[in-house]
């Protein structure tokens, strides 16, 4: 088969549409097997940028990213019309909720709409967003004209899963086990022949619905199991027992407990917003996904819980939101990555804005935050006056690179909603989870 041949003396043409947390990180680890990428989005400044060797994720290594540029190995455009001469096609686009918190898959669309009329024979086409079961068959394969092309003979259609972690400093792209399932079992095998040439194991699986299962299951679960987590926090500070210190005792049991922390909110592209696309889609056949709705009324409710810790605080000094200074402490959604994309620290600094509060933030990865209304800035360093100077410090993120230290012996209040300065007890420090 040519395909089987393009992929092992690496002359497959590969294109990756899409090219943010997921898209790029996938194009780097192609050019790093030896194959030709092409880039395509639509955002001309990401494009200018991959163009100019100039990184934008955090996870990617910058002379790697510089080298494939120059090599001329990765190239961008936002020509999609270029899709005619590819052999592998990967589609990378977001897949967030609409405002009524169901599936927003118009990028997905918009990418078949600007693609359909260079589909050809001999192509494989792999879509990596996360999606509800059915997507990929239901949405995408319509697009395939079913008169022009045999599926899984000269046209192949898979969805495989990413499952990228940004910020972990153990698990990429190419040593976590990649999911595929296609809509045929042909089309299963070409999609992971070429993923073995970049990843170290891939697990064939029967279907397109179940590889699209398969992901949202990974995160519901993680969704759920940290909302049971927030449940216990909450519950444990009235019992006045210390969250943490439980937790930590039970994750001792060598068997049969998995060990989630409490924060003050989920964040990010994927925990909060893709167990809603499986319980959209059961709604469409009269099922109430119940797990989901209960995880996500607690998880949504942690930036609330967050500000009642803050207000009964300060009411304790005498003080109330209204007209004090408050900074908060990191507001990426979690530690050492430079993403506010659905983070708490968001919803927790607009409640405080609500509340009359001022505020500051310190976060060494963001440097602006924008409210539409109010654009906040980033405070450049942390100083002794300046911290001594607020009603209360909140630490939402626990980057790394923070001076804790610095904090815990400088600021009048602290609410720590990570438990960051474990094993310090002070009455300046108010953790989420203990009573
Ligand atoms: N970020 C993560 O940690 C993560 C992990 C696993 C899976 N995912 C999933 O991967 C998908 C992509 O997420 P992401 O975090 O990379 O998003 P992102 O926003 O970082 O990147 C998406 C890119 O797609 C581009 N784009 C938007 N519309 C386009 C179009 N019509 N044509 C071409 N390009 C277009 C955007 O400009 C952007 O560069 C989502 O479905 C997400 O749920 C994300």
């Amino acid at each position: 088969m040519i395909l089987n041949k393009k992929i092992k003396d690496k002359t497959a043409k590969i294109a990756v549409v899409g090219l943010g947390y997921v898209g790029l990180p996938l194009a780097i680890e192609f050019v790093k097997a030896g194959f030709n990428v092409l880039g395509i989005d639509v955002d001309r400044k990401k494009i200018d940028s991959v163009n100019n060797g100039e990184n934008y994720i955090k996870d990617i290594d910058d002379s790697i990213l510089k080298d494939a540029v120059d090599s001329n190995s990765l190239n961008a455009t936002d020509n999609f019309s270029l899709v005619k001469d590819i052999d592998f096609i990967f589609i990378c686009v977001p897949t967030p909720l609409n405002n009524q918190k169901d599936p927003d898959i118009s990028y997905i669309v918009s990418v078949m709409d600007k693609i359909k009329t260079y589909l050809h024979k001999d192509m494989v086409l792999i879509l990596e967003s996360t999606t509800y079961p059915g997507t990929t068959k239901e949405l995408i394969l319509p697009y395939v004209n079913e008169d022009e092309f045999n599926i899984g003979e000269d046209f192949f259609l898979c969805f495989s899963p990413e499952r990228i972690d940004p910020g972990n400093k153990n698990f990429n792209t190419s040593n976590t086990p990649k999911v595929i399932g296609g809509i045929t079992n042909n089309c299963t095998k070409i999609g992971a022949l070429l993923y073995n040439s970049i990843v170290d194991e891939v697990i064939e699986v029967g279907s397109t619905e179940t590889a699209e299962m398969v992901k949202l299951l990974e995160n519901t679960f993680r969704a759920i199991n940290i909302g049971l987590a927030n449940e216990i926090a909450i519950m444990c500070e009235k019992l006045g027992v210390n969250v943490w210190e439980v937790i930590d005792a039970a994750a001792t049991k060598p068997f049969g407990f998995m060990k989630f922390l409490p924060g003050p909110g989920l964040g990010g592209h994927c925990i909060p917003i893709d167990p809603h696309y499986l319980s959209w889609k059961l709604k469409k056949l009269d099922y109430e996904a119940r797990f989901i709705q209960l995880a996500s009324e607690i998880n949504t409710n942690m930036p609330n819980h967050v500000l009642n810790l803050i207000s009964q605080s300060l009411n304790n000094r005498q003080k109330t939101i209204n007209g004090s200074k408050i900074l908060i402490l990191g507001v990426a959604y979690k530690k050492d990555i430079n993403d506010t994309r659905e983070s708490p620290a968001l919803d927790i600094m607009q409640l405080l804005l609500e509340g009359g509060a001022i505020i500051d933030y310190y976060d060494p990865y963001i440097p602006i935050v924008d409210f539409e209304k109010i654009i906040i800035q980033s405070s450049k360093i942390l100083k002794k006056k300046k911290l001594k100077s607020y009603d209360v410090c909140v630490v939402v993120t626990d980057h790394t690179n923070i001076d804790y230290e610095l904090v815990y012996n400088h600021c009048q209040l602290i609410i720590d909603t990570r438990n960051i300065f474990e094993g310090k007890n002070g009455s300046h420090i108010k953790r989420l989870g203990q009573g």
